[in-house]
């Protein structure tokens, strides 16, 4: 069952009912200022950090749900109604909302009038910009009485949400014409306010929640609203909110707009008040200048559409698959680009408190978005070094406002620093730029200790080294890749977290999934070693490469798939032998991918495992059979419901990994349908049963084993955006970027007969024509680049600003 349709030609989702199963969200953001909004119109903004810079309130897994947003409400004789439907609830006669990319558009029609709004965030500024255009469909003249609403959050989210003793009292806002403004703790150590205005005058306001609500009131009737009034309240303390009461009349047929600004500001020390407790309000006004005719908004919203265009046209696909297109040209690069902003913090399940960006996650992201926008890229590898220890180990995460190292969660998660080397190799094959590598980046933030990048690299590569455990395999420490295999953690206390708990450390736990990995990047890193032309570190590294490959041949082959660990007691986890979870996914995608048992069957043989035991209609279970009772020596894994997020859920992040795995393999028919199965586009049919967002990947979907098959959580930032544009443009379609060249070598199902792409890179842009006459899946047998045959599948780099012709023959 559906509840909207894709319209690619506008590049949107359209859901048609306001009661989707789940809130569905998109993001407004300009790289500072960011809103998120749900198809109802509930949501948040924040300035840069969602947690310290929370501008206006959410209530997080409460009731009703989706609880808070930008409101408005309009009366219209007797008729209130709410063009969102939420939160007044009337019945619309129509309803539509359309997410599309940095905007979102929801009409509402209602006794026929219509209402819609158009909300999205500048580039210029720090503001959300709401344009509300109602039009009068009737043959009678119509009053609209008018409330918007926002509540504001008093900047620290996690206080918010806790403090009340102090909270209560330190509320504080100014109110001048059409502009509300907040400034709670702005007369002591804070130099920001926010602001919410509208473009015409109004005819009253409310800032007082108590009172524009009443107290025992929810947000679906107002007192105020119910009243046709404003009580012009000024808040002190308890909760600032802004409301603007507006009347708007209207003639048969017309049409009229109002363009709502919500603002945030930052001043100077020095410049924060023009007198005693009254604030400077000029950078407010200056903003509120540039909206305030519905001809400047609009021209504005423009650039935002036209700013997407351009970030997604670096690549574009036409297949004979129109939801595997809609996939890979707008709705995973545009995740892609949301997961750069915003790594694991602030999501519809993400509170936006509890997590800053992850030193793996954001590393791995950078793989989805270095094509897009590779200057932030560099910044984003350069701050992500710069919490790296000099041991090479990492912070797990930082805060984005501080980009300092979180101590909270701490480090020693083993897989850690190779993501870094993962990052730096996909950044120089995209752009070239190895002059990154000689950056001079501190150790832990520390501007007194730093090294080159390059060093950082090395001590990646040497922190596996120089932790391995008895079987020549990396050490996993807290835990790897995945977060909830806590080998050392032995926890029987519920107040202890897993992933900060080490109550045995032995020394004896071992990841093969890091020596997979530490293959796949230490082969990446030694080729960056040659193309500094440092052959002797390039061969020293190629020396520990191989006898990783050793150790993994020997002690991490179980007969017909790799083994995912060795426990605290050196006993396998993973195989055969085990009770529960036989076999696991990470090990078989990461392994293959390394090359591992490529030449000798055993790729083959595990991938065959993987389809066998771990793939369902839902996509590739992370473990299989899953864990029925806690296991105090695996951790928080066996802690979670059979068939529920790392156990044995279809944990889509790891899904591409198989996928990519099985176009090294040659099987184009097998990755493309691993694809369909986690895709959003391919599965929106199920909907219901999905519950979250078609239009973008979430982190879980319930594996096989699991109370209800199919459900999702977790939608937007997981590393399944990156990782599944990853597999689809560079592994499917097989255009990838070389530190010498775009290497041309797709991997597609047989039926497909022609494939075209354009591919910016390196300053050229790349016309690629894929035919594919014989029904093969994989094997280029001819490539022509501007007309010439050429020998490999490597495209030069041509960085001459011009189109090039690139003609491939399966
Ligand atoms: C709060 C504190 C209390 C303190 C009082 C005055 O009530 O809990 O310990 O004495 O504020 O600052
Ligand atoms: C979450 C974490 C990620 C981890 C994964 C598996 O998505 O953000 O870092 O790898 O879970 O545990």
């Amino acid at each position: 069952m559906k509840f909207g349709y894709f319209d690619d030609k506008n590049r949107e989702y359209v859901i048609t009912t306001p009661q989707t199963p789940y809130p569905w969200i998109n993001y407004l953001g300009n790289g500072d200022f960011f809103s998120i909004i749900s198809n109802t119109s509930g949501g948040y903004s924040f300035y840069r950090d969602a947690r310290l810079r929370r501008i206006t309130r959410y209530r997080y897994n409460n009731i009703p749900l989706d609880s808070n947003g930008k409101y408005l409400y309009i009366r219209d004789e007797n008729t209130v109604w709410s063009p969102s439907w939420k939160p007044a609830k009337t019945p619309l006669d129509h309803y539509e909302c359309r997410h599309g990319l940095g905007y979102t558009k929801i009409t509402g029609e209602k006794n026929k009038c219509r209402a819609r709004v158009t909300c999205f965030v500048p580039d210029e500024v720090n503001a959300e910009i709401q344009i509300l255009n109602l039009e009068n469909l009737s043959d009678k003249p119509k009053t609209l009485k008018i409330h918007s609403f926002v509540e504001w959050c008093l900047w620290n989210a996690l206080e918010d949400t806790t403090n009340f003793q102090r909270n209560f009292s330190t509320g504080q806002v100014e109110i001048e014409g059409s502009t509300l403004y907040h400034k709670t703790e702005f007369r002591e150590r804070r130099n920001h306010y926010a602001f919410y205005h509208v473009n015409t005058p109004v005819k009253g306001f409310d800032t007082d929640r108590e009172k524009f609500l009443g107290l025992y009131n929810g947000l679906e009737a107002p007192d105020a609203v119910m009243n046709q009034t404003a009580y012009n309240t000024e808040a002190h303390g308890w909760s600032p909110v802004a409301s603007h009461f507006i009347e708007v009349s209207l003639k048969p047929g017309e049409q009229k707009q109002l363009v709502f600004v919500l603002g945030y500001v930052e001043l100077p020390d020095k410049d924060k008040f023009v007198s005693n407790q009254v604030i400077n309000k000029k950078p407010a006004k200056d903003i509120i200048s540039l909206f305030d005719t519905p001809e400047k908004a609009v021209a504005s919203f423009k650039r935002v559409v036209t700013k997407w265009t351009e970030l997604m046209g670096g690549y574009q696909a036409v297949t004979p698959d129109e939801k595997f297109n809609r996939m890979v040209n707008i709705w995973n690069q545009y995740q892609c680009v949301i997961t750069y902003y915003f790594s694991r913090s602030a999501s519809y399940f993400e509170s936006g408190i509890g997590r800053g960006m992850g030193f793996r996650d954001s590393n791995q992201d950078l793989l989805g978005f270095v094509h897009i926008m590779p200057q932030l890229a560099k910044q984003r590898i350069i701050d992500i070094a710069s919490t790296q220890f000099e041991d090479g180990g990492a912070y797990h995460q930082y805060q984005p406002l501080t980009k300092r190292g979180n101590s909270d969660v701490g480090g020693n998660f083993n897989d850690d620093p190779l993501w870094l080397i993962a990052a730096v190799s996909a950044y120089i094959k995209e752009t070239g730029d190895i002059s990154i590598l000689d950056e001079q980046v501190p150790f832990d933030n520390n501007e007194k200790n730093m090294a080159s990048l390059m060093e950082h690299l090395k001590r990646s590569f040497d922190h596996v080294i120089n932790n391995l455990g008895p079987h020549k395999l990396p050490l996993i420490g807290r835990a790897d890749w995945n977060d909830c295999l806590n080998l050392n953690c032995f926890s029987s206390n519920p107040d202890e977290s897993f992933q900060t708990t080490e109550n045995k450390s032995g020394g004896v736990a071992e990841s093969v999934f890091i020596a997979g990995m530490f293959i796949k990047y230490g082969l990446e890193y030694a080729e960056i070693c040659s193309q500094l032309k440092n052959t002797g570190e390039a061969a020293r590294a190629e020396k520990c490469v191989a006898e990783m490959t050793e150790a993994v041949n020997n002690h991490g082959w179980d007969g017909e798939w790799f083994i995912r660990a060795y426990d605290y007691f050196g006993k396998k986890v993973g195989s055969h032998e085990c009770e529960e979870s036989k076999i696991f996914i990470e090990p078989q995608g990461f392994c293959v991918m390394a090359g591992v048992g490529l030449a000798d069957g055993r790729a083959a043989k595990t991938l065959e495992s993987v389809n066998k035991y771990l793939a369902c209609d839902h996509g590739i279970v992370l473990n299989y059979p899953a864990f029925t009772r806690y296991h105090i020596e695996y951790g928080e894994i066996s802690s979670y419901p059979q068939g529920y997020k790392e156990n044995a859920g279809v944990f889509c992040h790891n899904n591409p990994w198989v996928i990519i795995a099985e176009t090294m393999n040659g099987n184009g028919n097998r990755a493309f349908d691993y694809f369909t199965r986690i895709s959003p586009a391919h599965t929106e049919e199920k909907s219901e049963l999905r519950k979250t967002e078609p239009y973008v990947f979430s982190q879980m979907i319930a594996g096989k084993e699991a109370y209800k098959p199919g459900e999702a959580k977790n939608s937007w930032l997981t590393g399944t955006a990156a990782w599944t544009f990853v597999a689809a443009s560079q592994h499917i379609l097989g255009v990838r970027p070389a530190f010498n060249g775009l290497q041309v070598d797709p991997c597609i199902p047989a039926e497909w007969k022609e494939v075209t792409i354009i591919r910016k890179f390196r300053k050229a842009t790349y016309h690629i024509t894929i035919k594919n006459p014989s029904g093969k899946n994989r094997g280029v047998s001819e490539l022509k680049v501007d007309g010439d045959i050429i020998s490999g599948t490597i495209v030069p780099i041509f960085n001459d600003n011009k189109i090039h012709k690139v003609e491939v023959i399966l």
